[in-house]
């Protein structure tokens, strides 16, 4: 009697862990594509495409002088939906003009291969350096004030938690990582959203968050997130860790 209540325990464990990863798997997809092919994109551009490392970092941590994002862990989902929205003009890169011809210029199974490539990639970020930022005279703001902005809200705003997850951490697939992303990129994004420039969100979410923000709101918003640690006391692993 006790062997078979072992037994049927350990049956019903396995079970649920299968279940649990085949749902994961289906419902945040880590990526399909070829991920030598994705590599080598990134390291060496294919054809007309320049090399994705140029601008996004040897690391894909992205860079602050050239307002471009950090790429590597991001969600498969959210990678592989703006390098199609950049390939359909349904996004417009007004920073440096090129991800819409890059995206182009990459076939559909390119931009799935690269964007596997990236999603599992994994790096050791803290953030921008905010006083390497103030040094060179970029307007930072005040992490306490966007940490409250952020898993708080206001009145008037939603915290970007309600979307986003503690800490900007992201919510497969929808939701982007935004926790130590690029304070520059940040910031850009943030204003992109608000002036309109940036309309590539489902059913104008962002929009309508942005059009809330001050300047002082945004950068404070963005002083944390880029710094802002996803493990919470306690909870050493992200819900979606991947
Ligand atoms: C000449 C510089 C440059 C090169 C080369 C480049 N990018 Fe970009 N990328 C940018 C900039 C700038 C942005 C931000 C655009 C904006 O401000 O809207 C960006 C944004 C992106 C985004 C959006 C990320 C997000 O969080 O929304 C993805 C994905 C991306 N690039 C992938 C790639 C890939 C893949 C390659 C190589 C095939 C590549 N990039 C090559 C400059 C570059
Ligand atoms: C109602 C849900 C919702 C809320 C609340 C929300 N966001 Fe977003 N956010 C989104 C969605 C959806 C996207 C992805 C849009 C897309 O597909 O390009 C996004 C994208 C972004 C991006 C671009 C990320 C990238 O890598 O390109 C930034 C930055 C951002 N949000 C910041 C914030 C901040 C800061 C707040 C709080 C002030 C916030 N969001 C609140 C839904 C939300």
């Amino acid at each position: 009697m006790r062997r078979y209540l072992i037994s049927v325990t350990a049956v019903a464990f396995v079970a649920g862990v299968f279940t649990t990863s085949a749902m994961a798997s289906a419902q945040f997809p880590k990526g399909d594509g070829n991920v030598q092919n994705g590599q080598a994109i990134y390291e060496n551009g294919k054809g007309d495409v320049p090399a994705c490392n140029s601008c996004h970092g040897a690391d894909g941590s992205g860079d602050d002088a050239l307002g471009t994002p950090r790429l590597s862990g991001q969600w498969f989902t959210f990678l592989l939906k703006q390098l199609e929205d950049f390939a359909a003009d349904k996004r417009m890169d007004t920073t440096m003009f090129v991800m819409n011809a890059n995206a182009k210029g990459l076939s559909p199974q390119d931009r799935r291969d690269v964007a596997t490539y990236l999603a599992a990639k994994k790096i050791e970020f803290k953030g921008s350096n905010l006083q390497e930022l103030k040094d060179q005279g970029i307007e930072v703001g005040a992490t306490n004030f966007g940490k409250s902005l952020v898993e708080f809200g206001s009145v008037q705003l939603s915290a970007c938690k309600s979307c986003h997850g503690y800490a900007g951490r992201g919510a497969p697939p929808v939701y982007p990582i935004i926790g130590k992303q690029r304070y520059t990129y940040l910031v850009s994004q943030l204003k992109k959203w608000r002036d309109g420039s940036r309309a590539n969100d489902p059913m104008g979410q962002m929009q309508a968050i942005a059009r809330k923000l001050s300047d002082e709101d945004i950068n404070n918003a963005a002083a944390y997130l880029t710094s802002a640690n996803p493990y919470s006391v306690g909870n050493v692993a992200t819900p979606y860790d991947h």
